[in-house]
């Protein structure tokens, strides 16, 4: 391993206690490496501006670090084992390239806020993409909606039989949920976009950081300004975007088992594309929904890594070493999340309704509800036409799902979608 940054002459480091120490930091900081690296070289900048580095320093450490980026991007350079964590070896990168002018890369900031100024970059970059693909399986959805609004299905309640509903209704549902999920997500932003650079261990330093042209460099829509706060929003930011997945996830989730219930040989409702199942290592006949079953399990991911996080974080203000164990299951179950979101438009664009089956599982019973709510129009109270819908079948006779959708005209019904309404809020999300 490269020299340590904190050793002190007198004491030798076990290497048993020092594989504890890192733990699975050098492969959890490639992912953070580019973020850290952007960072330094703000701070760099920041440092300059204070006359702590010269002109040529500053030229010299910018460079070096493109070469690192540069370096990383073509696999010349790998984070390994020499080093005890990403953050030490962008310093020695930069030592062994530069001497002095490396050795001043450290000035006035710690791994404190340098992983927590690393990972806000990197939170923001993924709640963005949420963000995007949230976007992306409502308008999918949205366009499917569009194009069936006039199929009708069954809506369950209780996985009961309940009453008429359509296709363009299953969809328009599942498109202004995952609206939501996309807004959940960029609203988080107001939270997470601050910068914590320059808050060093926690407390400040005695130097006059430019932190006001970090956070422009870097890019921030503010300043997190209280270096308490700065540590105190360690794991707790990532339990936040954990909780947008979470909502996202969720809604997947939901989307996910109606799927596993419509494509059985007893519902029949649906097909699914061959790329999402497999088949039996022992059983010919079967095709297996599996992508959908993973998609179904995905949020059990992201909460166990939330549980990993919340139960971490019962600690004093301050850095405590334990806040290393909330970069594992954030980064995992971020890019877990972002993997199963990923597949959601495609796979909401290729599935293939069977109409007739869909149709032929609305029976005349459903139609009860209609008959009562019309007889409580013309004046019948609603609770007596309750009572009396069931007792005349005749009159559900010769009634059709297109009629029971047609007369379902209160906003949102399927007879009055406003699908545009939902565009819009879709444009805005
Ligand atoms: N790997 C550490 C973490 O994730 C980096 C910060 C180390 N800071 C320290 N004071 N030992 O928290």
């Amino acid at each position: 391993m490269t020299d340590l940054l904190w050793q002190k002459s007198d004491t030798v480091t076990d290497a048993r206690v020092m594989r504890f120490l890192a733990g699975d930091d050098v492969i959890l900081d490639r992912e953070l490496l580019p973020y850290d690296i952007r960072a330094s070289r703000a701070h760099a900048a920041g440092l300059h501006r204070i006359a702590v580095i010269t002109d040529e320093e500053l030229a010299a450490i910018v460079r070096e670090l493109d070469t690192l980026m540069t370096a990383i991007s073509s696999g010349e350079f790998v984070l390994d084992q020499r080093f005890e964590d990403g953050h030490s070896a962008i310093e020695a990168w930069l030592t062994e390239r530069l001497g002095v002018a490396g050795q001043r890369i450290h000035t006035g900031r710690s791994r404190n806020d340098q992983v927590l100024v690393a990972t806000r970059l990197y939170l923001k970059d993924r709640l963005s993409e949420l963000r995007q693909l949230c976007v992306s399986a409502a308008r999918t959805a949205l366009n499917r909606a569009i194009h069936e609004s006039d199929v009708p299905m069954p809506g369950y309640t209780h996985l009961q039989r309940a009453v008429v509903s359509s296709t363009g209704m299953w969809w328009s549902g599942f498109a202004e949920s995952f609206i939501d999920d996309a807004i959940v997500a960029r609203d988080l932003l107001a939270v997470v976009d601050s910068n914590p650079l320059g808050t060093a261990a926690g407390y400040g330093v005695n130097l006059p950081l430019d932190r006001e042209h970090t956070t422009r460099a870097l890019d921030f829509a503010r300043m997190q300004v209280s270096p308490v706060a700065a540590q105190l929003s360690r794991g707790k930011y990532e339990l936040l975007v954990l909780g947008a997945m979470k909502a996202a996830l969720a809604d997947v989730r939901r989307f996910a088992w109606d799927l596993s219930l419509f494509t059985t040989s007893e519902f029949r409702f649906v097909e699914i594309p061959a790329m999402y199942c497999t088949g039996s290592s022992i059983m010919p006949n079967k095709r297996n929904p599996d992508v959908i079953e993973l998609l179904r399990a995905s949020y059990a991911v992201i909460a166990g890594a939330s549980v990993e996080i919340e139960s971490t974080l019962s600690l004093p203000s301050g850095y405590q070493r334990d806040l290393q164990y909330t970069k594992g299951p954030a980064l995992r179950a971020i890019r877990h999340g972002l993997d199963t979101m990923v597949l959601v438009p495609d796979l909401m664009a290729g599935l293939v309704w069977h109409e007739s089956t869909l149709r032929n599982a609305i029976e005349p019973a459903m139609y009860m509800t209609d008959l009562a709510i019309e007889r409580a129009a013309e004046g019948v109270p609603f609770r007596e036409a309750y009572r009396t819908a069931s007792d005349v079948s005749s009159a559900l006779k010769g009634r059709t799902p297109e009629r029971s959708l047609a007369a379902r005209t209160s906003p949102g019904g399927a007879a009055d979608l406003r699908l545009d309404e939902i565009r819009a809020r879709l444009e805005q999300a």
